[in-house]
């Protein structure tokens, strides 16, 4: 059956460009002059991904998507907007309205080869063996309840004291906020929550407080071999590393809403640690063994899923960020034709990599030099920034 797009748009005009492009894509196309048309094509036929305008009259394109978030969560949803409100648009990217957004006037070929890319991103992190694993669990961990009154309380642009206090009403989460806060941006000098706080932007805070949250929800996961502070320190370097790379590329810092992709790509493993402990036992060993297999080939071998999908899966199913997801069903196969964002893959491998070398845990595949090579970096400056980090 061709996978079904639904555009909702109150400009008429802009439907019909939507839908001559999309003639022969192969794609069976709905319209929608309004978010209320849109619901109703919702209710009656199959969609895969809806595509919204932001600015509309009745319901805007937030509420839209948000109504779809929650009537329809397997649907992909995506901003078209000519709505130059970046605040808006990230609001709904980073609280998980929308998984990408796209701006008007766009490029015909570039749009649908991007749907079409979202489409098959989703389905591999929603692939039969995945959701067969996942059929098992009884309970698919949850955020905690407190995440979501906290982003809520960012996003309503609340006065910071109520947002600690809300923080502190669990000692433990304030200790691990303050901890990430540290480890990922100021280097142990942060003694108050008041202060980072303070210190930090929203998005970074959230980013945070998403961190601490997935972290804390897996916190007694662990094998014979592998445990949480040892995928934490990883991830913490790894985002570290990523941070440096994208500055060394770009020649300019990193955007707050990926400031923290780091963290979170290996959260698969703390799910297999958690629900396969004597598999990542045996892989663990096996890692040990000369050999170029990829890690995530040997997973599926034994598991039947690897930490990358399982990883990707979870962050779709608690509505992060798309780019999160890719990251982590990508960053050990950063070739894959469906990765979208490749620079942000491109140096979440590289720093993987060089993060478990500095940590004295190579993982057994070696760098893969056209990586670099692609993104203009040489290994010496990336030795170079690694040697500065472990100084410190
Ligand atoms: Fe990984
Ligand atoms: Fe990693």
């Amino acid at each position: 059956m061709p996978k079904a797009i639904l555009f909702v748009d109150d400009d008429r005009e802009i439907l019909n460009a939507l839908k001559r492009n999309f003639f022969r894509s192969g794609f069976k196309i709905h319209l929608a002059e309004g978010a209320e048309a849109g619901l109703e094509i919702l209710s009656r036929e199959p969609v895969d991904l809806v595509v919204s305008d932001m600015r509309m009259p009745g319901m805007n394109g937030y509420d839209f998507l948000k109504a779809v978030c929650k009537g329809y969560p397997d649907v992909l949803r995506v901003i078209l907007s000519g709505y130059t409100d970046k605040d808006t648009i990230l609001k709904s990217v980073m609280d998980g309205t929308a998984c990408a957004y796209i701006t008007k006037p766009w490029d015909n070929e570039a749009l649908e080869a991007y749907l079409r890319h979202l489409i098959e991103m989703h389905d591999a992190a929603h692939s039969k063996r995945v959701l067969e694993k996942i059929s098992k669990i009884r309970d698919v961990p949850v955020l905690p309840t407190v995440y979501y009154k906290l982003t809520r309380l960012i996003q309503e642009d609340r006065e910071l004291d109520e947002i600690r206090e809300t923080i502190e009403e669990d000692p433990g989460y304030t200790a691990k906020i303050l901890n990430i806060a540290n480890a990922a941006f100021f280097g142990g000098k942060i003694g108050s929550l008041k202060q980072a706080l303070m210190m930090m932007g929203r998005v970074n805070l959230m980013n945070l407080i998403l961190s601490s949250s997935v972290f804390s929800i897996f916190k007694d996961a662990g094998c014979k071999t592998l445990n949480v502070e040892t995928i934490w320190k990883h991830s913490n370097l790894t985002n570290k590393l990523l941070q440096r790379f994208y500055f060394l590329t770009k020649r300019k810092k990193i955007p707050d809403e990926q400031a923290t992709v780091g963290l979170l790509h290996d959260i698969g493993y703390l799910f297999l640690m958690k629900y396969y402990p004597a598999e990542m036992h045996r892989l663990a060993k096996l890692k040990q063994e000369p050999g170029n297999i990829p890690v995530t080939e040997r997973e599926k071998e034994l598991i039947g899923v690897s930490h990358s999908e399982i990883g990707a899966y979870l962050l779709d199913y608690w509505n992060l960020p798309g780019y999160f997801s890719e990251v982590c069903l990508y960053h050990h196969e950063p070739f894959n034709k469906n990765v979208l964002h490749k620079d942000m893959v491109y140096l979440a491998y590289i720093a993987d990599v060089y993060s478990w070398k500095a940590l004295g845990k190579m993982r057994n595949e070696t760098l893969d030099g056209r990586i670099p090579a692609a993104l203009n970096l040489d290994p010496e400056s990336l030795e170079k920034v690694v040697s500065r980090i472990e100084s410190k």
